[in-house]
């Protein structure tokens, strides 16, 4: 079996995380590949990245970034992933984290941070926000209170052109969504002549 279905393996098994599911990983390596050509960064790096980055996620949420770490690290010296390349991917998967605090220095680290940004905006952003905010048993206006404290802010600070493009897309859809949202939960029954019980 080749690096790539080992990997593809391996996250589709350890990935059982309503938020980052293997689903997560196939869409951010798209995500990342598509970058690297762009970028002209080096594909096999991103693609390896892109597939273990969140594997340790549904083990340690918290520190998810150390988990899967050790878990790339022991998966790739187990695989003919090129050798020269594997402190590249681990460098990815080091500093992939939004709020991990530690800097994406190589093409192929900031290329990975732009992916898992991008899948966090836009359609499936939306829709992951609120699943992850009914898994932690939060309410609707709650849940709202992500788009203002990290998703809007995301398009902003995305590390590559190319990634920035396909960020403003993407956030312009969840303004557009936030907007809508705002409207029909200000919704009031039409005043009809005689004022009957009102829910305001
Ligand atoms: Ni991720």
């Amino acid at each position: 079996m080749g690096w790539q279905e080992t990997f593809e393996k391996i996250a589709s098994e350890l990935m059982k995380d309503p938020t980052h599911d293997f689903e997560h990983a196939k869409r951010v390596c798209s995500i990342a590949i598509h970058l690297a050509r762009e970028e002209k960064a080096d594909e096999d790096v991103v693609k390896a990245a892109a597939l273990l980055h969140d594997v340790g996620y549904s083990l340690d949420e918290k520190g998810h970034e150390k988990k899967s770490l050790e878990i790339a690290e022991s998966l790739l010296g187990m695989t003919d992933f090129p050798q020269g390349k594997r402190d590249k991917v681990l460098e990815c998967v080091r500093t992939h984290r939004f709020s991990g605090g530690e800097e994406a220095l190589s093409l192929e680290a900031k290329i990975l941070q732009d992916a898992d940004r991008l899948d966090a905006i836009g359609a499936v952003g939306i829709a992951r926000c609120f699943l992850w905010s009914g898994e932690h048993r939060k309410v609707l206006k709650d849940a709202v209170k992500h788009f203002d404290e990290k998703l809007l802010k995301l398009k902003d600070i995305m590390n590559t052109e190319s990634g920035r493009r396909m960020a403003e897309e993407r956030h312009r859809f969840m303004l557009e969504f936030l907007e809508k949202l705002e409207d029909e939960s200000n919704w009031t029954t039409p005043q009809s002549s005689s004022t009957g019980p009102s829910c305001r």
